[in-house]
């Protein structure tokens, strides 16, 4: 493990299955310190750990897991929600007590506030991160506030594109979200944020080593005093590291 000046641990890995089991690794050893509450991200990058979690005889069923994002106009059911995703990545087959998920279909205007108190009852003990090839975090695009809460947000063209892979066209991939703020990803406890290939490597020396900037949403970890960094080569390729 090597530790950045600005005191981010970073774990480098052969691959994604390698990823997986470290991140499963920290997984356990919250869950065995007392974690309660898990932030939970979608997209390709946490399902191996997903898949080491699934695997496990790890019980989770007094626990409760809260995820980052959802796609605006996706119904829970839909194929390509974050609902179903995480259902069929993990919920259905590792139950926990409770999963909170923003709804795509809720009030614009209401949903944000309902899910910030959600986010308030369950203070986040672990939340898993993966990053966007712009540093966003969770759908949090560059510009975001660091002070932001839930929100609805427009997805950029990056984002759209990145995306598009689960969906049969671009056309069809939402062009908004609800996400998690900044502020409410930085009060986690711990954080892990995971990233493979070398699309993600600018991102990652982004984070690691630019500035502490909006225009870099995920350069805002550098301010906070529990985050690992778990990388393979190719997103790690930009850093010097033993
Ligand atoms: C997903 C999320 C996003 C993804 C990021 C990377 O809940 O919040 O920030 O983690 O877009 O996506 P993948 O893992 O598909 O490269």
């Amino acid at each position: 493990m090597n530790l950045t000046d600005k005191g981010l641990k970073i774990i480098k890995v052969a691959d994604k299955q390698e990823g997986g089991k470290k991140a499963f690794e920290l997984i356990k050893e919250a869950l065995e310190n007392g974690a309660e509450v898990f932030g939970l991200a979608t997209g390709s990058t946490p399902e191996t750990l997903y898949k080491e979690i699934r695997d496990s005889s790890l019980d989770f069923s007094d626990k409760k897991a809260v995820n980052l994002d959802e796609y605006i106009g996706l119904a829970p059911d839909h194929p390509q929600s974050y609902h179903t995703f995480m259902k069929e990545h993990l919920f259905d087959m590792k139950p926990f007590k409770e999963t909170h998920i923003p709804n795509g279909l809720a009030d614009e205007e209401t949903e944000p506030n309902r899910y910030d108190e959600v986010i308030e009852k369950n203070p986040i003990d672990v939340q898993i991160l993966g990053i966007g090839t712009n540093a966003h975090i969770g759908f949090n695009e560059p510009g975001t506030s660091f002070e932001s809460t839930t929100q609805k947000v427009a997805l950029t063209q990056d984002t759209i594109e990145a995306n598009k892979r689960y969906f049969d066209s671009e056309k069809d991939v939402p062009r908004y979200a609800f996400s998690m703020g900044i502020k409410s990803i930085m009060s986690a406890k711990k954080i892990i944020l995971i990233a493979y290939g070398e699309n993600k490597a600018k991102a990652i020396e982004d984070t690691v080593n630019g500035a502490v900037t909006e225009a870099v949403p995920s350069s805002v970890l550098q301010q906070h005093d529990d985050v690992t960094l778990i990388l393979d080569e190719a997103a790690a390729s930009k850093l010097e590291l033993n």
